[in-house]
């Protein structure tokens, strides 16, 4: 496995690497929802890239930026173990040299839940993806579920900036009690980390009701809220159930949608989601 700082090392190892080439973008404090990513996309392609990079133009001021786990070294012997071909840690420098002003923003898209709560969020996630997709000229992106807007948004840009890639989505991969692995879970304590299954109690509480015939959006956003409501650390950021293309919340009946949920717990904002679907 090489790992290289310089966009145009790279490029040069690029060259070499054998097509289909598959890409796992992260910011690095790796965990089994990353290697979920890179064991498919070994499985699925001739080579594969990861790149490692805590991206500050995702960050709002007041976020952690600073504070986001780091543990490189760990990071790399885990991608190795996996058989990466090559990890990119480029520099804040490489990815925005001095002068930088040109952002990639899908408009609509990243307006409701994450791009409402993180203004600017989504506008730094397609930029730096975009990038991404440039340097290492994959044929295929491995991204989580449990990000669906973000999975939204990058397809959208994907596409309309006519990308030559395919994006891959993965199911959310969940610890044993159903906590959606985050590297953000590193943040909580014993008692944060215990309150925060309330998200999945509570998608799965909902998504419990759907399957036995409640097809009411704000029933079923009753549902999501009672649930958090119940659990005295948890704090709703926002309750979503809406239209899995558009993203608009539902109104009346529902019959696919996306629950969409991000509770604080503590300090830490967790987000979490889940289809339904009648078929
Ligand atoms: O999901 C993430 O870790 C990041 O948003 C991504 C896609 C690597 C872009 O910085």
């Amino acid at each position: 496995m090489k790992v290289v700082r310089a966009l145009a090392d790279l490029r040069r190892l690029r060259a070499d690497l054998p097509n289909p080439h598959g890409l796992v973008p992260t910011m690095g404090a790796l965990h089994e929802g990353h290697l979920s990513l890179v064991r498919r996309a070994k499985r699925e392609c001739d080579s594969v890239g990861v790149s490692i990079f805590v991206n500050p133009a995702q960050f709002g001021p007041a976020e952690d930026l600073a504070s986001y786990p780091r543990n490189i070294e760990l990071d790399l012997s885990m991608l190795e173990a996996q058989g990466v071909d090559v990890v990119w840690t480029p520099e804040e420098s490489e990815v925005y040299p001095p002068g930088f002003q040109t952002w990639v923003t899908v408009e609509e898209l990243s307006r409701p839940l994450e791009g409402a709560r993180r203004p600017g969020h989504f506008r730094g996630v397609a930029t730096v993806v975009a990038k991404l997709f440039n340097a290492f000229q994959p044929q295929r992106a491995f991204f989580g579920q449990k990000d669906a807007q973000q999975v939204m948004v990058i397809r959208r840009m994907a596409a309309d900036l006519d990308f030559p890639v395919e994006i891959a989505v993965c199911p959310t991969v969940r610890e044993s009690d159903g906590l959606a692995m985050s590297s953000r879970n590193a943040y909580l304590k014993p008692a944060e980390r215990q309150a925060a299954t309330v998200l999945f109690r509570a998608l799965t509480a909902a998504k419990r009701a759907f399957d036995g015939g409640e097809r009411d959006a704000e029933r079923l956003r009753e549902i999501l809220r009672g649930v958090i409501a119940a659990e005295p650390l948890a704090k709703i950021g926002y309750v979503s159930v809406a239209d899995p293309s558009s993203l608009a919340e539902a109104a009346g009946r529902v019959n696919v949608g996306l629950m969409s949920l991000a509770v604080q717990i503590g300090n830490t904002m967790l987000i979490d989601n889940l289809s339904l679907d009648e078929r």
